[in-house]
C-alpha cells in the first residue's frame, strides 16, 4: 500500500486543501451536495471543485513566489478541457505528453508557446507537428531523437526550440511504477552523456538548446532527491555556459506528493525551498510541471452500491457500479484512496471490501475497509481522484465513460457528459 505521505511523521509543514466536508449529514463539494449532483447525472461520476484547483494552483505559484517562473499544468493528470481553460485562467501553462495532449491544450487555449512537448517514444508526425506549431520546448530524450528533430526543423527552415531530458539516476523514494529517474529507467538521457549532447548540438542547425529538463518521478513526498535533481541540472547548465552554451530555463517537472490519508497534503513552500538555491544559482527561468498536486485533491469519484454479500467464511464485500474502468490506481499500484459514504450512517462498523462490477478479481477500490452500516443504493466516494482518474478510464466490459462535473462558486456544470451506447460503438463497421 502507498500513498500515504510521510509529512506528518516528519515534522513537515503541511495545508489542507480539500473543498468536500460534510454538511448536515453529506458530503458537499463547496455549497452543493453530492446527492443533488449525482441526483441530476447519475453514478458512476467524477465531481470536481474548482474552487480547490484554483487553491493549489495559487499556494505554488504564491511559495515560487518572486523567483521567475512559469507552472505548465501536466495535461496527463487530468485533460479535461473545462479543467485545463480553469488552470490556464489562473496563469498555467501546459505540459503535454503526446500529439493528443498537444491537441487538447490548445483547444483549451493555451498558445503553443506556452507548451512545452514531453515523451519517450515521440512519432515523427509528433514532432513534425510540435515543430510546425513552435512549441516552447521540445524536451529531447536521446541522440536518435536530437537528429530527427533537427531533420524536421531544417527542412522547414526553422530552429526547434529544444531541451534535454536529463536521467540523473536519483532515487526518489516513490512507486517503482512511477519512478522515472533512475538510470535503469526509460526516460531521458543519462547524466553522463550529457555534456556531448549538448554540445554537439552547436553542430545542429535545426536546434535551439534553451533548457534542461529533469523528472524524478511521480507521488513524491520527500524532497530532497528533488533538491538534487535541481543541483544536478543546474551544475550542467554552469558547465553547459562556460562551453558556449547559453539556456534560458531549467525544468524540474512534477512530482509532488499529496497525502492520499486526508490529513494534508506536503506544503508547496517545501517544495520551493528545496528547489528554489539551485536553481538561484544557476540563474535561469523556472519551469515545473505539477499534474497531481494541482488536481488529485479536487476530485471524488462518486458510485453507488448495486449490491453487498455476507456469506459467513467471506468477506463482506460491497459492490459499486463504479471499479477499474473509471479508476485503475488501486489494481496498478495498489494505491490507496479513502472512501467515504456521501450519507454516513449510525451504527457499527464492519471490514469490508469495496469492489467494483467488472469481471477481474483485482476490481478491488479498497481492501479491508472499515465501514459503517451500507445498503444498497447508498452513495460512496472516492477521495482524492481528480489525476490519473478519468485520463486512466476505460471502456473494459463495454462500460461507458463517466461523466464529469465541475462545481464553481456559481453552482454546478458538466464538463463532460457521459458516453451513450452509440458513442461507445461510433468508430466501428
Ligand atoms: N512531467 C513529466 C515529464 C511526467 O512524466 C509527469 C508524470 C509529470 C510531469 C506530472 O507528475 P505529477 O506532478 O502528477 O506527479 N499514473 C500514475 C502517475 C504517472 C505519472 C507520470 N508522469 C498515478 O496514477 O499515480
Amino acid at each position: 500500500m502507498w500513498g500515504v505521505s510521510n509529512d506528518r511523521r516528519a515534522g513537515l509543514r503541511c495545508r489542507e486543501v480539500s473543498d468536500f466536508t460534510y454538511r448536515h449529514g453529506f458530503l458537499h463539494c463547496g455549497a452543493v451536495s453530492v446527492p443533488e449532483i449525482v441526483g441530476a447525472v447519475g453514478t458512476p461520476a467524477y465531481v470536481y471543485s474548482a474552487h480547490a484547483i484554483r487553491q493549489a494552483y495559487r499556494a505554488l505559484d504564491g511559495a515560487l513566489g518572486s523567483y521567475p517562473h512559469t507552472i505548465h499544468f501536466a495535461l496527463k493528470a487530468n485533460s479535461t478541457l473545462a479543467i485545463l481553460r480553469l488552470l490556464r485562467t489562473e496563469g498555467a501553462h501546459a505540459d503535454a505528453n503526446s500529439g493528443g495532449e498537444i491537441e487538447a491544450a490548445l483547444r483549451a487555449g493555451y498558445d503553443a508557446s506556452q507548451i512545452v512537448f514531453t515523451g519517450v517514444g515521440k512519432t515523427h508526425d509528433e514532432l513534425e507537428r510540435a515543430v510546425a506549431l513552435g512549441v516552447k520546448a521540445i524536451n529531447i530524450e536521446s541522440d536518435g531523437e536530437a537528429g530527427r528533430i533537427d531533420a524536421i526543423a531544417r527542412s522547414r527552415g526553422v530552429r526547434a526550440r529544444v531541451a534535454l531530458r536529463v536521467n540523473p539516476d536519483i532515487d526518489p523514494h516513490t512507486h517503482a511504477h512511477i519512478s522515472t529517474g533512475l538510470r535503469f529507467n526509460k526516460f531521458g538521457v543519462p547524466i553522463a552523456f550529457v555534456p556531448a549532447l549538448l554540445r554537439s548540438f552547436s553542430d545542429r542547425r535545426g536546434l535551439q538548446p534553451v533548457g534542461l529538463h529533469v523528472h524524478l518521478g511521480s507521488q513524491l513526498t520527500e524532497m530532497e532527491p528533488l533538491a538534487q535533481a535541481a543541483r544536478a541540472l543546474s551544475n550542467l547548465a554552469r558547465d553547459a555556459r562556460d562551453a558556449g552554451v547559453r539556456l534560458e530555463h531549467l525544468d524540474l517537472g512534477g512530482g509532488l506528493g499529496i497525502d492520499y490519508a486526508g490529513g494534508a497534503t506536503p506544503d508547496a513552500a517545501w517544495y520551493a525551498d528545496a528547489v528554489l538555491p539551485a536553481v538561484r544559482a544557476a540563474g535561469l527561468h523556472l519551469i515545473v510541471e505539477p499534474g497531481r498536486y494541482l488536481a488529485a485533491p479536487a476530485g471524488i469519484l462518486v458510485g453507488r452500491v448495486a449490491d453487498i454479500k455476507t456469506y459467513a467464511g467471506s468477506p463482506k464485500f460491497v459492490i459499486l457500479d463504479t471499479g477499474m474502468t473509471e479508476l485503475i490506481r488501486p489494481m496498478l499500484y495498489d494505491a490507496y484512496h479513502r472512501i467515504e459514504a456521501v450519507e454516513p450512517r449510525h451504527g457499527l462498523e464492519d471490514v469490508c471490501e469495496i469492489v467494483g462490477p467488472l469481471c477481474e478479481t483485482s476490481d478491488t477500490l479498497g481492501h479491508q475497509r472499515l465501514m459503517g452500516p451500507v445498503e444498497v443504493g447508498d452513495l460512496m466516494a472516492v477521495r482524492d481522484t481528480g489525476a490519473y482518474g478519468i485520463v486512466m478510464a476505460s471502456n473494459y466490459n463495454r462500460r461507458r465513460m463517466p461523466v464529469e462535473v465541475l462545481v464553481d462558486d456559481h453552482g454546478w456544470q458538466i464538463i463532460r457528459r457521459r458516453q451513450t451506447y452509440d458513442d461507445l460503438m461510433a468508430l466501428e463497421t
